[in-house]
C-alpha cells in the first residue's frame, strides 16, 4: 500500500507532498483509496461532502466502529501526516480478517477530504461540512489562490457541489471513531512506547492580518515619508513570538502575501496569516488579543492601517474519557498525551465518542518532508489499531 501511495503528489525537488484538495494529486489518492476498497471487497461510498468510506458490514446498521484519517497534505508536507492513519486502517482490517475475528458491528474506514486546508484556508473541511460546523454559505465563500471556490473545485473534480451540507444521518451511524496519526511532537520519542493515546487537542485558530500601507518608489521615497506595511508586519511577527513565549502558547506566521510584490516598490498591502494555539481558550484569546494590539500600535507609528479577521477557530477538544481509557486498557496502559495539532477526530468528537492513537515520531518533525516514523513503530501502530478495532467491534 505504502509503495503505491508514496509517489502520488510528491514534489521531486523538495521531496515534500503537494496533495491539495480536489487537485489531480488528490484524485489519484482517492483512486488509490477506492482501489484498496475494491481489492478487499468492501462497500465503497462517497458521501455528500466528498469523504470516502469503505465498509465491512452493513453501512446503515448503525453503531459502526469507524477508523481512518486523511490523504491530503500541507504544502510540502511529509508522507505520514494523514496517510499513516488510512494505510494502518486497511492493514488493521486485514489483520482482523487474518485472525478470523468476527465483527458484530459494522466497521468502516474513512478518508476525510481537505483536512489540512492548504487550498481554501480552512482545515477539516470534509468533517466540518458533515457535522454542520461549516455552513454551506461559508463553504461557497472559500476560495483558493487560483480563484476557484471550494464548490467549483469540487465540481471540476467530478463531484456534485449542490449536495454539500450537514449529514446527521451519516454521523448517527458512527458508534465510535478512532483516528491513528503520526505523533507531531516528541512526547513518545523519549519513552519506550511506540504508541500513545490522545487526551485532548489544544484550542487553535487562524487569523488574517491585513496591513494597509502605501505603494511608492523604493529609490526616491524618503524614509520618513513611507507608510511601509512590511515594517509593521515584521514587528508583528516578532511581537507574536514574544507574546506567545511569555504565555506558554504558540503563534506562527507561516504564510504571507505582498502587493504589489515588486523588489523596487514599497508594498501597499501585506497579508499575514497567524496560526495560534494554547492549552486553554482564555490563554489563546489573550495572546491573539495582545498580538493584535501590538500590530495596531506599531501600525499607528508606521502610518499603516491594520485589520484582523478571524478565519477559523476550533475550541478545545477533550476526547471521550471512557473510550480513551478503554483504548489505553486494551493496549496495556500506554501513555496518554495532549496535542497542539488539529484533526478530523477533534471535529467529530462533538458528534460521536472519538479517540486517537499516536505513533512515535523520532524527531517530532511534522508538516515537513523530514517527517518520519520507524517501520517497527508503524507496525506497532497497526497492531494497536487492530487490537482496538477488535475490542470495539467484535465484543
Ligand atoms: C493540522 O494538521 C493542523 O493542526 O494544522
Ligand atoms: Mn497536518
Ligand atoms: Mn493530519
Ligand atoms: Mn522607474
Amino acid at each position: 500500500m505504502w509503495r503505491d501511495l508514496t509517489p502520488i503528489g510528491r514534489n521531486t525537488t523538495t521531496n515534500g507532498y503537494r496533495r491539495y484538495a480536489w487537485t489531480e494529486a488528490d484524485a489519484d489518492c482517492r483512486e488509490w483509496f477506492r482501489a484498496q476498497t475494491e481489492t478487499r471487497g468492501l462497500t465503497y461510498e462517497v458521501d455528500r461532502n466528498g469523504n470516502q468510506w469503505a465498509w465491512l458490514g452493513d453501512p446503515t446498521a448503525g453503531d459502526a466502529v469507524v477508523t481512518g484519517s486523511h490523504l491530503d497534505s500541507v504544502p510540502d508536507g511529509g508522507a505520514f501526516d494523514g496517510p499513516l492513519g488510512v494505510v494502518s486502517s486497511f492493514a488493521a482490517l486485514d489483520e482482523l480478517r487474518a485472525r478470523g475475528a468476527r465483527p458484530t458491528k459494522p466497521l468502516a474506514i474513512v478518508n476525510f477530504g481537505d483536512e489540512e486546508g492548504a487550498r481554501f484556508g480552512l482545515a477539516c473541511v470534509g468533517s466540518r461540512l458533515t457535522s454542520g460546523r461549516l455552513s454551506v454559505e461559508r463553504a461557497h465563500e472559500l476560495r483558493g489562490a487560483d480563484g476557484l471556490s471550494l464548490p467549483q473545485a469540487m465540481e471540476r473534480a467530478g463531484y456534485d457541489p449542490d449536495a454539500i451540507g450537514p449529514d446527521p444521518e451519516r454521523l448517527a451511524r458512527i458508534g465510535a471513531f478512532v483516528e491513528l496519526h503520526i505523533e507531531q511532537g516528541r512526547a513518545l520519542a523519549d519513552t519506550a512506547d511506540p504508541v500513545g493515546v490522545a487526551s485532548a487537542i489544544w484550542p487553535h485558530g487562524r487569523w488574517r492580518f491585513d496591513f494597509h500601507g502605501e505603494a511608492n518608489h523604493a529609490g526616491t521615497t524618503r524614509i520618513e515619508d513611507r507608510r511601509d506595511p512590511m515594517l509593521t508586519y515584521a514587528n508583528t511577527v516578532l511581537a507574536a513570538r514574544k507574546k506567545a513565549r511569555i504565555a506558554g502558547a504558540l503563534a506562527t506566521f507561516g504564510k504571507v502575501s505582498v502587493e504589489p510584490n515588486g523588489v523596487n516598490a514599497i508594498a501597499s498591502l501585506v497579508r499575514g496569516w497567524l496560526d495560534s494555539r494554547a492549552a486553554d481558550e482564555e490563554t489563546l484569546a489573550a495572546v491573539v488579543g495582545e498580538i493584535e494590539r501590538a500590530a495596531v500600535e506599531r501600525g499607528r507609528r508606521d502610518g499603516v492601517d491594520v485589520r484582523v479577521t478571524r478565519e477559523s477557530f476550533t475550541p478545545v477538544v477533550e476526547f471521550a474519557h471512557d473510550l480513551r481509557d478503554r483504548l489505553s486498557g486494551l493496549l496495556g496502559g500506554v501513555p496518554v498525551l495532549p496535542t497542539g495539532a488539529g484533526h478530523d477526530a477533534g471535529i467529530l468528537s462533538a458528534s460521536a465518542p472519538t479517540a486517537m492513537l499516536f505513533v512515535r515520531n523520532p524527531t517530532g518533525v511534522s508538516h515537513s518532508p523530514a517527517e518520519t516514523a520507524g517501520e517497527d513503530d508503524c507496525l506497532a501502530g497497526v497492531a494497536a489499531l487492530a487490537e482496538v478495532l477488535e475490542g470495539l467491534a467484535c465484543h
